[in-house]
């Protein structure tokens, strides 16, 4: 056990360049020891030198459960950092992850989700960030030495001897190319200094464009991004494995310009040599400024994390990477990346397919979410239906999907239209990869979109969708917007012989349709002797849409909707459940830099009614945002939330939301 006269112990995963460096940081550091290493290959003669007087342990999984370890250092190639930095987190370690700390900012929130879970510190290992160097540098710009900071150029790139397809600065499957292990140095740097310009820690850009020239093995080579700051601070960003570049950052000011030369070793050596920083005024003056620390660069970084574990915080502070930081670090690498066209072979869908703790899919958990029987569907399905449009990745989608899943969800919520059709590919190889049987999912389709909401678009586009779900059928079939000026009897027509057809299982109905368009599709059904619509999907939430979020959209949460969903026996599939972000911290009264928020869902009776939410939330230890899950779980309707989670956190979340119950009169409540 740590404390402040015993030193931190740590262990080391991927005992290999960058950890003999580290080690050289611990040496000189005030609050830890290096105890063990963990190997893939413990005979390697190497180790015992590189590593004196280290336990060497037979892989990583006997190092994490080495009880003399307080702390891990997880310096394997980029692709092991989130499972590991996981196992660790789950084994009660501390964990000081190389840069990038995941391959993306999906996995970082995994993986912070997990430390933040256990109570253990992580943090990513951007060393350069703890060299008081590098504090010098943000109070210079923050005292106006140059005046107002307008454009910030940086760059990390140099030249491997040669094409090496099997080393990991290459290696298509060890995450190569240098946006991942150098872009992230002048990223993190130019939004350090956006950051000190505007008076904040660091700064996120609000338009990155990204280039790359990728190589034979499919990764990046030399590349460069722009961004755009919202204070005008414009940034030039650059990095390389086949080009030696100049390497100066230049930050450019009004007035003058500040030059340092390989910042990320704040300008010397690894050893500790002083480096120095030079600030050229616009008459050509020039000063010379730091120098004065000594010490192995590592032992900052060390001590920091020293530091952090020994005042229980799970973070660094500033200007260390704390968690916001290094996310906003990583989505600039993702957008640098998704413009490059850069996805690596692992972050695409494969035959082993693996969650991102490196296991097989686990079976859905026996006492995981609520199941019930929904009217119309042939298997009960979870209380809340996931919707995963957001995801730009099937990566990113699928540790979300496999959350779910193992947490023994089962229904699923998708259309033709989102991400025009990559939503639905990434849901049909998610639940090939993992082998998942189809019928231990149920899988909510939407089609005909305006404007080709048309019948005989609906058999097309189910095609097409099916396809890409890689499944014979869905489940429930919604048409995603009416066209009035069709019949209604057309849609009846054209979705029973999807029925009869066996493309659509169990229901089919409207999504964001009026009363009485579904009345007349009804009516239309019985007297034909057809299938009648069985279900609907309009937003239904504890605070009523003021205006349509979307063109065309519709709510079903008056009363006038209640009595016609209870009259009908009709179950509502709601979008927006938890009304988008209103009953959040954010969404306070007096100003919110959010519109649609504001557009949509701003009103007096919707304020009463998020009073209402945060006073409950208070009695019974919940947040608002769960008692309006909570709300429409609880209805004495059958209303089945979609719900939208971004990360494992929201989505638990919203989970522990489904397990409130609230009395009648609760709910009355809220209502007002
Ligand atoms: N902060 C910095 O200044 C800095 C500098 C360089 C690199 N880094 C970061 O540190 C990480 C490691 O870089 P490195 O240059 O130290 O790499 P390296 O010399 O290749 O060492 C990586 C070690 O990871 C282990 N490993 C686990 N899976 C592996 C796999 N599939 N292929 C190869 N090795 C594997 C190996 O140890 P065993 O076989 O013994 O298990 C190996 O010795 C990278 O994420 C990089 O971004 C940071």
């Amino acid at each position: 056990m740590a404390t402040e006269t015993n030193p931190i112990r740590w262990g080391i995963i991927g005992a290999g360049g960058i950890a003999k460096a580290f080690l050289l940081g611990l040496n000189g550091s005030r609050t830890g020891k290096l105890v063990a290493i963990g190997s893939r290959n413990p005979a390697k003669p190497s180790l015992k030198a590189d590593f004196p007087g280290a336990r060497i342990h037979d892989g990583y999984e006997a190092l994490l459960a080495d009880p003399e370890v307080d702390a891990v250092y997880i310096a394997t190639p980029h692709p092991g950092h989130a499972e590991w930095a996981i196992k660790a987190a789950e084994a009660g370690k501390h964990a000081l992850v190389e840069k990038p700390i995941g391959l993306s900012a999906f996995e970082a929130e995994a993986m912070y989700d997990a430390a933040r879970k256990a109570g253990t510190f992580m943090g990513e290992a951007f060393m350069y960030r703890l060299h008081p160097q590098t504090q010098q540098l943000i109070d210079l710009v923050k005292s106006g030495a140059i005046g107002e900071v307008r454009m910030i150029k940086s760059s990390f790139g140099f030249a491997m001897p040669k094409f090496m397809p099997e080393h990991r600065l290459y290696a298509n499957d060890l995450g190569g190319g240098g946006i991942l292990d150098v872009g992230g140095y002048p990223a993190s740097m130019v939004r350090l200094i956006a950051g000190a310009a505007t008076g904040k820690p660091f700064a996120d850009p609000v338009k990155v464009l990204g280039v790359a020239h990728l190589g034979l093995e499919g990764t990046d080579e030399w590349a460069s991004a722009v961004l755009k700051f919202d204070s005008g601070i414009i940034a030039e960003i650059s990095c390389s494995v086949s080009v030696q570049q100049e390497n100066v950052l230049r930050i450019l000011g009004t007035t003058g310009r500040i030059e340092v030369k390989d910042f990320w070793f704040v300008s010397g050596p690894r050893d500790g040599q002083p480096g120095t920083f030079e600030i050229i005024m616009r008459d050509g003056s020039k000063q010379t400024v730091g120098g004065d620390k000594r010490a192995p660069l590592y032992s900052f970084e060390a001590d920091a994390v020293g530091d952090a574990i020994r005042a229980g915080r799970q973070e660094f502070a500033a200007p260390g990477m704390s968690w916001a930081d290094s996310l906003g670090n990583l989505r600039v690498l993702d957008k640098w990346r998704a413009d490059a066209g850069l996805e690596f072979n692992l972050e695409k869908p494969q035959k082993k397919a693996v969650t991102i703790r490196g296991d097989k899919l686990k079976a859905p958990k026996r006492d995981g979410i609520e199941k019930r029987e929904i009217r119309g569907l042939s298997q009960p399905t979870s209380l809340v239906a996931m919707g995963f449009e957001y995801f730009p990745t099937f990566k990113g989608a699928s540790i979300l999907l496999d959350a779910f899943y193992e947490r023994g969800g089962n229904l699923f919520d998708t259309a033709h239209g989102y991400r025009s059709g990559q939503s639905e590919g990434f849901f049909g190889n998610w639940h090939k990869s993992r082998g998942v049987k189809r019928d231990s999912f149920v899988l909510i389709g939407k089609g005909i979109h305006t404007p080709l909401n048309y019948p005989d678009q609906i058999g097309k586009q189910l095609t097409q969708s099916l396809e890409r779900l890689k499944t014979d059928y869905v489940d429930v079939y919604f048409m995603h917007r009416d066209n009035e000026e069709v019949p209604v009897g057309e849609f009846v027509d054209a979705l029973n012989a999807e029925l009869k057809a066996g493309r659509i299982k169990d229901i089919y109905g409207g999504s964001n349709w009026s009363r009485k368009r579904m009345d007349q599709a009804i009516n239309y059904a019985n007297k034909h002797g057809l299938v009648s619509p069985g279900g609907l999907s309009n937003n239904f939430a504890l605070a009523e849409m003021v205006k349509p979020v979307w063109a065309g959209c519709v709510a079903a949460s008056d009363d006038e909707w209640k009595a016609w969903l209870k009259r009908k026996k009709i179950p509502d599939f709601s979008w927006s459940s938890q009304a988008r972000g209103f009953f959040t911290d954010a969404a306070g009264r007096d100003k919110f830099d959010n519109p649609e928020i504001v557009n949509s869902w701003y009103s007096p009776k919707n304020f009463k009614r998020r009073d209402r939410a945060i006073k409950l939330a208070q009695e019974l230890g919940k947040t608002p945002i769960q008692i309006a899950l909570a709300y429409v779980l609880n209805q004495p309707l059958e209303v089945v939330p979609l719900i939208g989670p971004r990360s494992i956190a929201e989505l638990e979340n919203s989970l522990e939301a489904t397990a409130i119950k609230l009395s009648k009169e609760q709910v009355k409540w809220l209502e007002g």
